[in-house]
């Protein structure tokens, strides 16, 4: 891999230890997927932010690059954290929130941006055309396929290289010839709810592995909607942009279509709760846009939360702020609008929840997994029916 004089010169250590490990980590990572040289990239976005997923050894790492003198070169984010300070911090042990604020102080240190959003993009759209290094596979999908900015899934460390050099190494996504379609797929059914989207991620991820399709079928999605299918595909598979709004077609071109059948066995395949009463009615993976939260606002207006069931709606602070009276009136309902956390990476068994009913596909494949908890999967009307009294 070609580097410049003063890349070698990082290379080399000449700008301290902080800088030639990120060096050392990028270089690697070019050779492995035979990258040419580094390019400059406009932003990088981090995840493994959470202590739960991240654990000790890793924010050692992260206390020893501060130390060193790591300061990101461009504008670097962060995925969310594991709780909401104002309201779920509160009910954790001391333990939990110093060391997970820990980790937040090393990446402030280093300059990132306290975003703690798997939206980014909803705090500054990436330009079309521009090179990331973003590490939120929900994230990628939606900037390479929505937004037209170029970037590979990148990992944890990755990212964080990215973000102290300002470079990425030039292969996979951010060459046009890999971002070309390469399947056909005919959704022979129309979508109804947001939640459909996500089924159709989840089962077409399964399928495509690490393909870019042209999905056909999807008339008059909504970026919210095509953010869940989005998030879904790169779920399941290592999809990391699809097209949904271009007729192209090519006589070489693989096909497959999907059937109403399909898509209904996935949407009962993300319900595993017996029982139909959740402890926790959650919205917000990915984090919510202003739309859905005044959306959300709309259709709880004036009524009440069951008593004994959580609501959660997760976003950023950023959308939070900006969201008006959404938010109190949300509030005024009994749900909470929580900021900064992801309810997967979070600490819900801590907390005694053992059902959770969610319209997004991505939480209800992992929830068993990562939270051990049963999952309804259901769109945002339907969650909204089972959080509020009749
Ligand atoms: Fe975001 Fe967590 Fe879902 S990072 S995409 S809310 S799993």
């Amino acid at each position: 891999m070609y580097l410049t004089k003063e890349e070698e010169r990082i290379y080399d250590g000449e700008h301290g230890w902080a800088n030639q490990i990120c060096m050392k980590i990028l270089v690697r990572l070019g050779e492995l997927f035979h990258a040419t040289r580094l390019i400059p990239i406009e932003s990088a976005h981090v995840s493994g932010v959470s202590y739960k997923t991240l654990g000790d050894a890793p924010g050692k790492f992260l206390e020893t690059l501060a130390n060193a003198d790591g300061k990101v070169r461009v504008k670097a984010t962060l995925n969310p954290q594991s709780f909401d300070p104002e309201y779920l911090g509160r009910k954790l042990p001391e333990h939990i929130r110093e060391k997970q604020l820990n980790i937040l102080r090393q990446f402030e240190k280093m300059g990132f941006t306290q975003s703690l959003t798997c939206t980014p993009y909803y705090l500054e759209k990436p330009k079309t055309g521009s090179h990331l290094a973003w590490a939120e596979s929900s994230a990628v999908v939606y900037t390479n396929s929505i937004l037209g900015a170029w970037t590979n899934r990148e990992g944890g460390p990755s990212a964080l290289a990215a973000a102290i050099i300002g470079k990425t190494p030039n292969y996979g996504m951010h060459k046009a010839e890999n971002r070309q379609p390469n399947i056909l797929v005919n959704v022979k059914t129309s979508l109804k709810n947001e939640a459909e989207f996500g089924a159709l991620g989840i089962y077409l991820g399964k399928i495509l592995k690490d393909k870019i399709p042209i999905i056909w079928g999807l008339k008059n999605a909504s970026e919210d909607e095509l953010k869940q299918l989005g998030a879904a595909l790169a779920t399941t598979g290592m999809v990391n942009m699809f097209y949904h709004n271009i007729q192209l077609e090519r006589r070489t071109m693989e096909k497959i279509s999907v059937e109403a059948n399909d898509l209904k066995r996935t949407v009962e395949s993300l319900s595993t709760a017996a029982k139909s009463k959740p402890d926790l009615v959650f919205i917000g993976c990915p984090h919510c846009s202003l739309t859905e939260i005044r959306r959300i606002a709309k259709l709880v207006d004036g009524k009440k939360v069951d008593a004994g069931t959580e609501f959660w709606i997760c976003t950023s602070r950023y959308v939070k702020e900006r969201s008006g009276n959404s938010v109190e009136r949300i509030e005024k309902s009994g749900g909470y609008v929580l900021t900064g956390m992801c309810t997967i990476v979070s600490w819900t068994e801590t907390l005694g929840i053992k059902t959770i009913i969610t319209n997004s596909a991505k939480t209800a494949y992992y929830a068993p997994t990562l939270n051990k908890a049963e999952t309804v999967f259901a769109p945002l009307k339907q969650c909204l029916k089972t959080a509020l009294e009749e």
